[in-house]
C-alpha cells in the first residue's frame, strides 16, 4: 500500500515499464519551471523513469543517460521550453557548476531540469522542488518516494495522486 501524507507519496514498482509509465504520468504535468530530482543508487530505475517523464511530456528525442555529457537538452513540438536532463555524479566543484549555468536552468520557467545524483549536490537545489528516491527492493521491484517542497510542487503531486490512486 502506498504511504501517503499530503506532501509525501510511496509507489511499489514491479518492472521496468511501470517506472518508465510513472514517470510518463508526471511528465505531462511539467509545463515549466519544475525541478525534479532522481535520487537512488546505480541501477535503481532513474534513467528508465526519465525515460518515461521524457515521452510524457512529450520530447522529441529519447532521454538517455546523461552520465557522460552531464547536460543533455529536448525539446517538444508544441511549445519552446526546454527539458534539461542532468548528471550531477562527475560534477566536482562549484565552478563546474557554473559553466553549466545550472544556477540559471534550476528553476527558470521556460526550462524543466530532471537531475540524477541530486545528493551530490544538494545545495544547489532552490526550495521549489520534487525530490523523488528511487530504491532497489530486489531484482524487479522498486520502491518509488515523491516529496514535493514548495505550493508548485504539491499542486503537480496532488494532481499525480489523484490520477494514480484516485485519492
Ligand atoms: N521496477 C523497475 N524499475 C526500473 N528499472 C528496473 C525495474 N526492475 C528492473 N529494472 C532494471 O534496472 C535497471 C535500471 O537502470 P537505470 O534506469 O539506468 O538505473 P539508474 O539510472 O538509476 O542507474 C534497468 O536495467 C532496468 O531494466
Ligand atoms: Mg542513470
Amino acid at each position: 500500500m502506498p504511504i501517503i501524507t499530503k506532501d509525501n507519496l510511496e509507489f511499489i514498482s514491479r518492472s521496468p515499464e511501470q517506472t518508465c509509465r510513472l514517470g510518463a504520468r508526471l511528465g505531462r504535468y511539467l509545463a515549466g519551471g519544475e525541478v525534479v530530482a532522481l535520487e537512488g543508487g546505480l541501477g535503481a530505475g532513474k534513467t528508465v523513469f526519465a525515460q518515461g517523464v521524457g515521452m510524457g511530456w512529450g520530447a522529441t528525442s529519447r532521454l538517455v543517460s546523461p552520465t557522460y555529457v552531464l547536460v543533455r537538452r529536448h525539446q517538444r513540438h508544441q511549445d519552446s521550453l526546454d527539458l534539461y536532463h542532468i548528471d550531477l555524479y562527475r560534477l566536482n566543484s562549484a565552478g563546474e557548476v557554473e559553466m553549466l549555468g545550472l544556477d540559471e536552468r534550476l528553476g527558470d520557467p521556460d526550462a524543466i531540469c530532471l537531475i540524477e545524483w541530486p545528493e551530490r549536490h544538494p545545495a544547489l537545489f532552490p526550495p521549489e522542488h520534487l525530490w523523488i528516491h528511487l530504491r532497489m527492493l530486489d531484482e524487479y521491484r522498486r520502491s518509488v518516494v515523491f516529496q514535493a517542497h514548495g505550493a508548485h510542487h504539491q499542486a503537480i503531486l496532488d494532481h499525480f495522486r489523484q490520477e494514480l490512486l484516485g485519492l
